[in-house]
């Protein structure tokens, strides 16, 4: 994908938190670029499942208006939630919960939610979600392998999250490739 080299500050901070910590597992950069180019359009409460060391937060907030949204994004291993802390110490629009995101679900419904927690899918089915996010709310699912075919293909069986959440009548969603071997599902409640 073209993009220029250059990050957001608050992304080299996150970063550079990561490599301290020793931890690998974020979002891709172009996934963190969508993130930024969605968080441009929201207002109100945005929010994480999974934090990690705060990769996929700082692209959010990169991407914030101003004071026009904030972000809540809960981690479920307090050294990472600790790490993660530390990039937003001095910002009141980031809160860093050391939690299972579970928690957030009566703290909805939010503008845009990122899942990310590598949970089961039956927790990040659409039952699931649905209600926790507003009208015109924005769901983004990373992490899938990308594939032509319908249904969506995974490892020789059918993607059933994926294809739960192209398909569901309460949200309008398309599959994004997001690198040539990533792909992202946004799906916006109807
Ligand atoms: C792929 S990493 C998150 C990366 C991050 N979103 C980013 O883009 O930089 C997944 C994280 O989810 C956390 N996690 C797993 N289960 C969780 C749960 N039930 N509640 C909160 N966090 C959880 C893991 O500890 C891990 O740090």
């Amino acid at each position: 994908m073209s993009a220029p080299p250059e990050l957001p500050d608050v992304v080299n901070r996150a970063f550079d938190v990561s490599r301290r910590a020793g931890y690998v597992s974020f979002c891709r950069n172009e996934t963190g670029r969508l993130l930024a180019a969605l968080a441009a359009t929201r207002t109100g409460t945005m929010a994480e499942f999974g934090t990690g060391c705060g990769v996929g937060t700082a692209w959010l907030r990169s991407g914030v208006r101003g004071e026009q949204a904030r972000i809540l994004t809960a981690e479920l291993d307090p050294k990472l939630a600790r790490a993660a802390a530390e990039i937003f110490t001095d910002d009141p629009l980031v809160d860093v919960l050391t939690a299972d995101w579970s928690t957030l679900m009566d703290k909805g419904p939010y503008s845009l939610l990122f899942l990310d927690s590598e949970q089961q899918p039956s927790e990040v089915g659409v039952d699931a979600i649905a209600d926790l996010v507003e009208p015109g709310g924005i769901v983004v699912l990373d992490n899938f392998w990308p594939c032509e075919q319908w249904p969506p293909i995974t490892g020789g069986r059918v993607d059933t999250l994926r294809e739960e959440w192209l398909t569901d009548e309460r949200f309008t969603a398309v599959e994004v490739m997001a690198a040539s071997d990533s792909s992202v599902v946004l799906a916006t409640r109807r």
